[in-house]
């Protein structure tokens, strides 16, 4: 445990605002600051920082919480790692021990067993025994230098090559376990995760080998294996060559479908290509192109479910903001081949050639027209008119229509005024809905997931409105205790939130958020960091937590249904009668 004294040491020098204006673009709005939440894919700004009480709270998402849980998720950190972080940014040494750093010595560990197991793989490529994936990597074009730069490996066809290496090294197997480089049998037997796989190794921005993805060359399986999750690797949060692609001079990165399509392109000279690994494109990788580059030029396989994944992506990043274009190739599967087939330069061209994701749309809108017929051109341009009305910059617009009205021969005037109709009709209902959706959003998205909360909401509300008094006011401690227990509140999750604020009050320590972060998980503290910030505006009096205390009794003490159809008359009677007493302390 790190003592009170250290942490409000860090606090002091690790002014949140400071911290997360180095992540996040923030606007000063009043005492606070709003900006994009890098939490959630959002367009219009709810993520807030309060310097007042050092915390951060999305009314989109329902993050939240202090310096320390920031960072946590920010950089996806355990408690200690973040401290650590945060230590480091402030020039603070780290108390030497008294805390439990287990889970950070485990991720070291793993680190070290990927960087040895990454190693061995490589080793067994180049050697005779290798052999056969040596061959072939080179037979799918790869040079020597390309295999050494990219640390490209060979899995052994055997149940326990790696494992053995490894426990020669030092390293136990629950270990490798852990790192899931091996695996244990239903009969309590460890064998090998990778066999008989050429191996590619997935090094995240800081060089460290975080996991493997493995090819199958002939024989049953998967044509490709991941590594799965471990405590130092998350599929969703990580990129295939991002470690090389980040220092590309290119303002663009190219992202395609696979791990050979990267390093075929790399190969080729196009060092900023990168792949997501072996799942589709999730917001956080999104996010993590647009932070290394201005614009991301989609290049994925050429057939059916390319093309789906790249409408999904042009979405992904629309969200974002990102400029996309969407590079086609033709005449092979994927850019791998298509490199193979016709060299980089042509590569290059079809590069240059990558049109804007609104090209692409187009492009598929008129595939499903013919465009010789009038029925057809109507139909396209009725279409088109629509795709068009959503599109927000008037200059765009207009580029576009002016391109489409000249392609198919029919004049330009006629085009605009069906679309400006479409607008402002989509712009009342929106004005609707918007009056709607207020009410609506409210009640939040976070409060959505919690039935028990659902199911109490008056007594919820007044669980938490109490919990921001104690936060506010903790002197109160000792009267609102004499009250109401943690165990007299309704929803299991304030409850745990409850008690733990009690606890400390009663042990005398502090309950700002930054102490209170080393015992509740992020979830918490959203939901504290949120109730803070509503907290900000009232006034906090005994007589409200009085109040609050009252409808959270009652509620407690009211039964449901079910047990009122079990009660005779007199139980009846003196159920009611207690609930009235209680009405008026
Ligand atoms: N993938 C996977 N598991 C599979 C198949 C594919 O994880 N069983 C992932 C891999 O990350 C792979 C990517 O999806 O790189 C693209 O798959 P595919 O187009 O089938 O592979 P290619 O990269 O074209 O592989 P290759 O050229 O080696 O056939
Ligand atoms: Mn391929």
């Amino acid at each position: 445990m790190l003592s009170e004294q250290f942490i409000s040491e860090l606090k002091g020098r690790n002014d949140i605002e400071d911290v997360i204006g180095s992540y996040v673009n923030v606007k000063r709005r009043g005492r606070n600051l709003v900006g994009l939440c890098p939490f959630h894919s959002e367009k219009t700004p709810s993520f807030t920082v309060y310097p007042d009480s050092q915390s951060f709270y999305c009314f989109g998402c329902g993050a939240g919480g202090d310096v320390v849980t920031f960072v946590r998720r920010m950089e996806n950190l355990d408690y200690i790692e973040a401290v650590k972080l945060l230590a480091q940014r402030a020039g603070l040494a780290m108390p030497e021990d008294g805390y439990d750093d287990s889970f950070a010595k485990l991720k070291t560990r793993i680190l070290e067993i990927n960087r040895e197991t990454a190693r061995f793989y490589h080793q067994s490529l180049v050697s005779p025994a290798g052999k056969k994936g040596l061959d072939y990597l080179r037979e799918r074009g790869l040079s020597d230098s390309t295999i050494r730069h990219f640390g490209l490996g060979y899995a052994p066809e055997s149940w326990d090559a790696a494992i053995k290496h490894l426990l020669g090294k030092g390293f136990r197997v629950d270990e490798l376990v852990a790192a899931t480089i091996a695996v244990k049998s239903s009969r309590g037997s460890y064998y090998d995760q990778f066999r008989g796989r050429v191996i590619f190794p997935i090094i995240d921005i800081r060089g460290n080998v975080i996991a493997f993805g493995g090819r199958i060359m002939d024989g049953k399986g998967p044509k490709y294996l991941n590594s799965p999750d471990t405590p130092v690797f998350k599929k969703s949060r990580n990129l295939f060559a991002l470690n090389f692609a980040k220092s590309a001079k290119e303002p663009a990165l190219i992202l395609a479908e696979g791990y050979m399509d990267v390093v075929a392109l790399h190969q080729a000279g196009f060092t900023n290509a990168v792949a997501t690994l072996g799942t589709s494109l999730t917001a956080e990788q999104a996010r993590m192109i647009s932070q290394y580059a201005g614009e991301v030029v989609i290049a994925y396989d050429a057939d059916g479910a390319g093309q789906k994944a790249t409408n999904r992506a042009i979405n992904m990043f629309g969200e974002i903001g990102l400029k996309v274009r969407v590079l086609k190739v033709k005449d092979a599967k994927d850019p791998d081949e298509f490199i193979k087939k016709f060299g980089a330069t042509r590569f290059r061209l079809l590069l240059e050639g990558a049109g804007s994701a609104m090209e692409f749309e187009i492009g598929k809108l008129r595939q499903k027209y013919d465009l010789e017929t009038s029925d057809g051109k109507v139909g396209f341009l009725k279409e088109f008119a629509q795709f068009m009305a959503g599109i927000r910059n008037p200059i765009e617009r207009d580029v576009y229509v002016a391109k489409i009205a000249a392609e198919l021969d029919v004049s330009k005037e006629p085009l605009s005024v069906q679309i400006q109709y479409i607008i402002r009709q989509q712009a009342k209902n929106a004005e609707k809905k918007q009056s709607r959706d207020l009410t609506v959003f409210a009640a939040g998205a976070k409060e959505r997931r919690d039935p028990q909360r659902t199911a109490h909401l008056k007594e919820a509300l007044a669980e938490e409105r109490l919990i921001g008094i104690l936060l506010k006011n903790p002197d109160y401690h000792r009267t609102i205790l004499e009250r109401i227990q943690p165990e007299d509140f309704l929803t299991d999750f304030n409850r745990e939130i409850f008690r733990v604020i009690c606890q400390r009050l009663q042990e005398g320590r502090p309950v700002e958020l930054i102490a209170l972060s080393e015992q509740l998980d992020e979830v918490q503290m959203g939901k504290v960091a949120g109730i803070l910030a509503d907290a900000a505006s009232t006034r906090a009096t005994q007589k409200e937590a009085a109040d609050y205390i009252d409808t959270i009794l009652a509620g407690k003490a009211k039964k449901s249904p079910e047990e009122l159809r079990q009660m005779d008359r007199e139980q009846l009677g003196e159920y009611v009668a207690g609930l009235a007493a209680k009405k008026k302390p």
